[in-house]
């Protein structure tokens, strides 16, 4: 993805162009009128609501910290929407936020998010550069159990529309939950992982529009911590994601 330019780097830069090219021609300067230039921040995310039928990560994620559509947001501090950077690499998607994340209102800022960050780096990946990361459901279940069905199905909504908004090149599901979510499937991570498989968005209007989005799964950072022997296989997804980036 191209750095942004601000509006001032995109004027100096064509008045660089501009003397380059005076000086190759005859070296005489010419006065021209100043084109008048956008910040791209603004652009992006004018492409961005564009691009998400006027929605944006914003406007979704003001409706998270509302959200009243099921049973856990009586029982949450503060609602988890996501963070990261617009049209992103990879999209990376959770199971849902634990206790720090619910004290922080952040996703993955506990320790199973301390070593997320630590995968993501050895594939040159990062929530401040080139990833957005969320979770299948936006507020803490009790106790860090799994999100019931009713859960899922109330807050599926939310990542669909980030999904719309954020159009990522690539999804990278940590974990049984989101991969099991994500595919519509209840099959084990340990088949679902280290795989590509074709992510089909779930709006309608963007199955005509969309191509599909590479999805691949591994296993979440959590059961890394619980289990070491885990880590060797999670390894082997990431290179196989790496892989495919640098293709
Ligand atoms: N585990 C998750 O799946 N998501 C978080 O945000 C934190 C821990």
């Amino acid at each position: 993805m191209a750095a942004s330019m601000t509006a001032e780097d995109k004027t100096r830069l064509a008045a660089l162009f501009d003397t380059s090219g005076d000086f190759l021609r005859d070296g005489h300067w010419r006065e021209r009128e100043t084109p008048v230039f956008e910040d791209d921040a603004a652009e992006d995310g004018a492409a961005q609501r564009v691009a998400g039928g006027g929605d944006s990560l914003e406007t979704i994620a003001a409706e998270v910290r509302e959200c009243k559509a099921c049973g856990l947001c009586a029982l949450r501090i503060l609602p988890v929407p996501g963070e990261g950077v617009e049209r992103p690499l990879a999209l990376v998607i959770g199971e849902a936020p634990g206790s720090e994340e619910d004290e922080r209102g952040k996703p993955f800022v506990g320790a199973a998010g301390h070593l997320l960050d630590r995968m993501l780096a050895s594939i040159n990946l990062s929530r401040t550069t080139n990833c957005f990361i969320t979770n299948t459901v936006k507020c803490r279940p009790p106790g860090n159990r799994d999100p019931s069905p009713e859960e899922a199905a109330a807050c599926a909504p939310f990542l669909a529309r980030q999904m719309r908004v954020l159009r990522p090149a690539y999804i990278l599901c940590m974990g049984r939950i989101a991969a099991q979510t994500m595919l519509h499937t209840s099959e084990g991570i340990g088949r679902l992982r280290g795989k590509f498989f074709d992510y089909t968005p779930d709006y309608p209007a963007d199955n005509a529009a969309a191509p599909a989005i590479p999805l691949i799964a591994t296993y979440h950072p959590s059961a890394l911590l619980r289990d070491a022997s885990l880590k060797r296989p999670a390894w082997e997804d990431l290179k196989t994601l790496l892989a495919r980036l640098q293709t």
